[in-house]
């Protein structure tokens, strides 16, 4: 068995676990950071147009106080206010520390880094690498946290369960992916950041890592699971060929200035969205693809054509965008300076997740910390491109810092009985087991969720379909419960795949049931049958729990913003169109709402 006792676990090496793991060994703590993958290769990556801060350098009127207001609104105010208000703040430190760090941003004429345009943000404030800031990101967050004294990182390893020592947590136990043996960690604290859960939708831009494990231990351990119904396609993925169907193509391209247009050639977003256009928020420009295809005008692969190189030169598309030239040259043979690009609504992100303390990032099981996209709060229901860098960097530092906190004042780690462990180790290789089904397999049961989620728990749902879903999962579940895969403990990938299924059906379960009882659209919550936004709804966040063994959906009142921030709203250039609820209108004094078509 592999052992560690440390201050701080941290599950998850993307952009928020590293952030995490650098402020709890710089604050003095043993920290052990956990990755089902390995170091440096995680989804912060597939966030490659920049990261939003409200520092002005390319629009000075830009503002964190803007900021604020457009990331509310983008969320249809059901956002954590005091979350969004922290990070508007502290990002613009945040992209500053990461240059000290070694980040190489790209520059204005005068040396400052460089600001692009994105969906739904009133002013150019994406700081940005070409089109791989995230890589850039990781590149920089890996090489401060291997120079950062007390913390080690475990590759490979697939984390089972959390550790509970009365309701406080204690750590985790799971196996090493290649050798098969037990992992064991004991900690004083947990921060979990692995990240989200796009792989149990046929088309997505996670790779394979995204089966949303860690917010499903965190269920199980007891914690609360919010917004779930939010998940987001991301409009432009690849469609063709099949074998690159749903890789993102960056919203960095509308950002400098690509268009979208469908087989009639007309540019359709300014029908949809007649002022933000073909920069519009993401739900309303995925919905809008979703609509011109079922409409019979979508391109040959049932797209849309999304066209940069007669809006650009060559050179500039090189210069700006060059991993989104090699990628439809390499993969699809189209050569994007001279031929528009086909896209079709991926899956991208989850707005939901563990629902924490703003401050501190605390779930709501004692000892247990979450940060970036396993977190709920700061997107509300939609996320704006570029808040997502953001978001890890701002809440990493917060969580890894409230953890250490919590490890320094409660610093007991206590070990599992024998017969605990015993009851894990069975419960970790039940698939390898005999007595189960061995016809059946896990890839099948993954391409069955697949298809029931991407059919029935889309981009558009309805009560009928997502009746279909959950009724899916259930049988999903009992056949996941039966599964057995063959061969033994060493690098066998089946019985890994075995456990990403179990996750994706929790996970599965709460999108569905919280989908179901949300009955309105806003964001990316589409509701055929309930197509309007409603009041009621705005004042409410669902959570996900666990009661007696069953998964219950409950409603939580959504923290009221106070005046002066309601009054701020007022602030992005985009406020004269969003819906405000009334009891936000009265606040700014008339009827603000004149309700966005939900394009
Ligand atoms: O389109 C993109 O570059 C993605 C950015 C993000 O998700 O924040």
């Amino acid at each position: 068995m592999i052992e560690r006792e440390c201050d701080v676990l941290v599950v998850g090496a993307g952009g928020a676990g590293m952030r995490a793991a650098i402020a709890a060994a710089e604050a003095g703590c043993s920290t052990v950071v956990v990755t089902k993958s390995l170091l440096g290769k995680a989804h912060t990556v597939m966030a490659e147009g920049g990261i939003a801060a409200g520092i002005g350098n390319v629009d000075s009127v830009d503002s964190w106080e803007v900021h604020f207001a457009d990331t509310m609104l983008g969320g249809h105010v059901i956002n954590n206010w005091r979350m969004v208000e922290l990070y508007a703040h502290e990002v613009i430190d945040r992209v500053y520390e990461l240059e000290r760090w070694g980040g190489l941003f790209d520059r204005t004429p005068d040396g400052r880094i460089m600001q692009r345009a994105f969906g739904a943000h009133s002013w150019r404030r994406l700081a940005h690498v070409g089109d791989r800031t995230g890589l850039e990101l990781i590149r920089t967050c890996q090489d401060r946290l291997v120079h950062t004294a007390g913390a080690e990182v475990l590759m490979e390893c697939t984390l089972v369960r959390l550790l509970l020592s009365g309701d406080a947590v204690g750590g985790a136990i799971g196996y090493d992916r290649n050798s098969g043996e037990l992992v064991l960690i004991r900690a004083a604290a947990v921060v979990m950041a692995s990240g989200g859960w796009g792989r149990m939708y046929r088309h997505t831009s996670n790779s394979w890592e995204g089966t949303g494990d860690g917010a499903a231990m965190a269920y199980e351990a007891g914690a609360e699971l919010q917004d779930m119904e939010f998940v987001q396609f991301h409009p432009t993925g690849m469609v063709w060929p099949p074998g690159a169907r749903g890789i993102l193509v960056t919203e960095g391209v509308r950002g400098e200035g690509g268009i979208l247009r469908n087989s009639e050639g007309e540019r359709f977003m300014e029908r949809y969205d007649p002022v933000k256009k073909d920069l519009s928020s993401r739900d309303v420009v995925a919905r809008s693809i979703y609509k011109e295809v079922q409409a019979g005008r979508g391109s040959p692969h049932g797209g849309a054509f999304l066209d940069i190189a007669t809006r650009l030169p060559a050179a500039e598309i090189h210069r700006k965008l060059p991993s989104m030239y090699e990628q439809f040259h390499s993969l699809a043979g189209v050569d994007i300076t001279r031929e528009p690009m086909e896209v079709y609504p991926t899956i991208h992100y989850t707005m939901g997740g563990l629902r924490v303390d703003a401050e501190t990032a605390a779930t709501t099981v004692p000892g247990l910390y979450a940060a970036g996209e396993c977190a709920a709060g700061l997107h509300g229901a939609n996320r704006l491109g570029g808040n997502s860098l953001g978001d890890i960097l701002v809440f990493g530092r917060r969580a890894g810092e409230a953890a250490a906190e919590h490890a320094r004042s409660r610093p007991s780690k206590p070990a599992p009985s024998g017969a605990q462990l015993r009851e894990l180790e069975a419960l970790i290789v039940e698939p390898l087991a005999g007595g189960g089904d061995t016809v059946d397999n896990p890839y099948t049961l993954h391409r069955d969720l697949q298809e029931a989620m991407q059919d029935d728990a889309g981009i558009g749902r309805s009560e009928e379909s997502l009746t279909r879903a959950l009724g899916a999962i259930g049988e999903l579940r009992e056949r996941a419960a039966r599964v057995r895969v063959a061969g033994g403990r060493v690098l066998n990938p089946g019985w890994h795949a075995c456990w990403d299924a179990r996750f994706m059906l929790t996970i599965s379960e709460a999108i569905v049931r919280s989908a179901l009882e949300r009955r309105e659209s806003r964001g990316s919550q589409w509701r055929f049958d309930f197509p309007d936004e409603e009041d009621h709804w705005s004042r409410i966040n669902l959570v996900a729990v666990r009661r007696g063994g069953e998964m219950r959906v409950e409603e939580r009142p959504v923290p009221l913003m106070p005046d002066e921030a309601v009054r701020r709203l007022q602030q992005s250039r985009f406020f004269p169109t969003a819906v405000i609820p009334a009891h936000y209108a009265r606040v700014i004094g008339g009827e603000a709402a004149s309700p966005e078509a939900h394009a």
